[in-house]
């Protein structure tokens, strides 16, 4: 089917033309633009070995496909160029990711028969690869750990340079590792800077060592924590800890519970990097792995899968970590219509790209429903998000909160990200409204709701 008539394209979040995309890599803003790259397999909507495909954007907002950054053309990388991060460094751009290979035999691919090795990559544009070199060899990772040591993320302290990696032990224990360099060359074992607990996962993926205002913050995305009532209902999620790190000992001490980023049924291995302006920006994969059969994504039939979240600045308040959409966003806003509602309300004239901002006094329930047969229902102090057969399988996920004072709802064609009191809580989805679907914004309750039909980025003629 041809983009132009296909009416789940996203027209705001960041998507390649064709086939798969996964993690978010190497962000980063280099002399003014922002460089994002991301896993992507050009020719298959259902994965392979993975390049790295490049966007770039000067307001995080319209982006600009551009050829892909990496390929796997290694003899070190393969079955895949896999995840990593970057830091600028005197002018260049030093990016880290795991070449990914896979050695032809009856292997299981988890306890043998598999490299992920560390691959240091210099550029002086971003568009450009200088040098591409293994650093760690899977062959030096230290011994307890399977083949699945991967996803390199760098941060600067005290004048080194540190390395997390996440890791399957042998004793299937999710855990990061740390190493230890002067120069980004030579990496030295520093140790294993925490492990998970019984329940905590077999593999944590895509570690991020970051600081906000001072604190701590580890974000990874755990396989194989077992669901509770309402949380960790993904069959894979993803989320972060507060807590004290000291490089010296290779320890990092929680300080509190590891709260999922995301309560939605798409998003998977954020990411997050500063910009230019000191904000601390995360994106992520609006989609998981290994939804099946549970759900599914029919754009696979047409040649492409998944897409990005919008971009989302965090900042620590009360004691949390808050997402807010990248505030840029407002800049896709035309005229806003407010409109104070006492009981229930329709939108008229839906259109397929909007955002709407709710603000709503205290209540006992309230329900919004929107695009063909979706919901958000609130009652018993739970938060509901449901689809019905426009989730192809995606059914209901729950966030037990206190009291809701606002919701701001950013719709695209085919994707929803939902905004919960100013950011304390996200739920995103994909969903798939059919073609002559009667599109609707409707809300039951008392509320003030501004409602902002979007203009396609692509149309976007704002800081580019
Ligand atoms: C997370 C992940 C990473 C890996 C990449 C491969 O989604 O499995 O651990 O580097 O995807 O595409």
């Amino acid at each position: 089917m041809e983009h132009q008539e296909d009416q789940w394209r996203l027209k705001y979040h960041l998507m390649p033309e064709t086939g798969w995309l996964n993690d978010p890599n190497g962000a980063v803003q280099f002399n003014g633009k922002y460089h994002i790259y991301y896993q992507y397999v050009p020719e298959d909507p259902n994965g392979g070995a993975t390049h790295w495909g490049h966007q770039t954007s000067t307001d995080l907002v319209h982006f600009h496909q551009e050829p892909i950054f990496m390929s796997p053309d290694q003899p070190f990388d393969i079955d895949g160029v896999y995840s990593g991060g970057s830091i600028v460094e005197d002018g260049v751009i030093h990016y880290f990711y795991t070449g990914n290979v896979k050695k032809p035999g009856d292997y299981d691919y988890i306890y043998n028969g598999r490299e992920q090795n560390v691959v240091h990559v210099t550029s002086r544009d971003g568009y450009t690869v200088d040098k591409r070199e293994v650093v760690i060899p899977h062959a030096e990772f230290p011994d307890g750990y399977t083949d699945h040591i991967r996803d390199p993320k760098i941060i600067e302290d005290n004048g080194n340079f540190y390395m997390v990696l996440g890791a399957r032990r042998c004793d299937n224990r999710g855990s990061i590792l740390l190493y230890v360099s002067e120069n980004l060359e030579d990496w030295d074992f520093k140790g294993e800077l925490i492990v998970a607990e019984d329940d905590e996962g077999y593999m944590w993926e895509c570690p991020d060592l970051l600081f906000i205002d001072g604190q701590a913050i580890l974000i990874y995305s755990p396989q194989g924590i077992l669901p509770t009532e309402y949380k960790y209902q993904n069959t894979h999620v993803a989320g972060y800890r507060f807590g004290d790190v000291d490089f010296e000992a290779a320890t990092f001490t929680p300080t509190g519970e590891f709260y999922e980023l995301d309560y939605g049924f798409d998003f998977y291995a954020p990411h997050t990097f500063e910009d230019e302006a000191g904000r601390r920006i995360q994106l992520a994969w609006m989609g998981l792995g290994d939804t099946m059969p549970e759900y599914t994504n029919p754009t696979i039939n047409r040649g492409w899968q998944h897409a990005l979240t919008i971009p989302r600045e965090l900042t620590i308040e009360a004691g949390k970590l808050y997402q807010r959409p990248f505030h840029e966003y407002e800049g896709l806003r035309q005229e806003g219509v407010q409109t104070n509602v006492n009981d229930q309300f329709t939108v008229e004239n839906i259109n397929d790209i909007y955002e709407a901002v709710v603000e709503l006094p205290e209540q006992e329930s309230f329900e919004i429903r929107f695009g063909e047969d979706s919901q958000l229902v609130f009652e018993d102090k739970k938060l509901a998000l449901s689809h019905g057969p426009s989730g192809y399988g995606r059914r209901k996920r729950i966030i037990e909160v206190d009291a809701v004072s606002n919701i701001q709802l950013f719709v695209d064609t085919s994707a929803v990200e939902i905004y919960i009191n100013d950011g304390e809580y996200v739920m995103s989805s994909r969903y798939y409204p059919s073609e002559n679907a009667d599109l609707r914004l409707e809300l039951y309750g008392k509320a003030q709701v501004t409602y902002y039909p979007l203009i396609p980025s692509k149309d976007y003629k704002g800081a580019n």
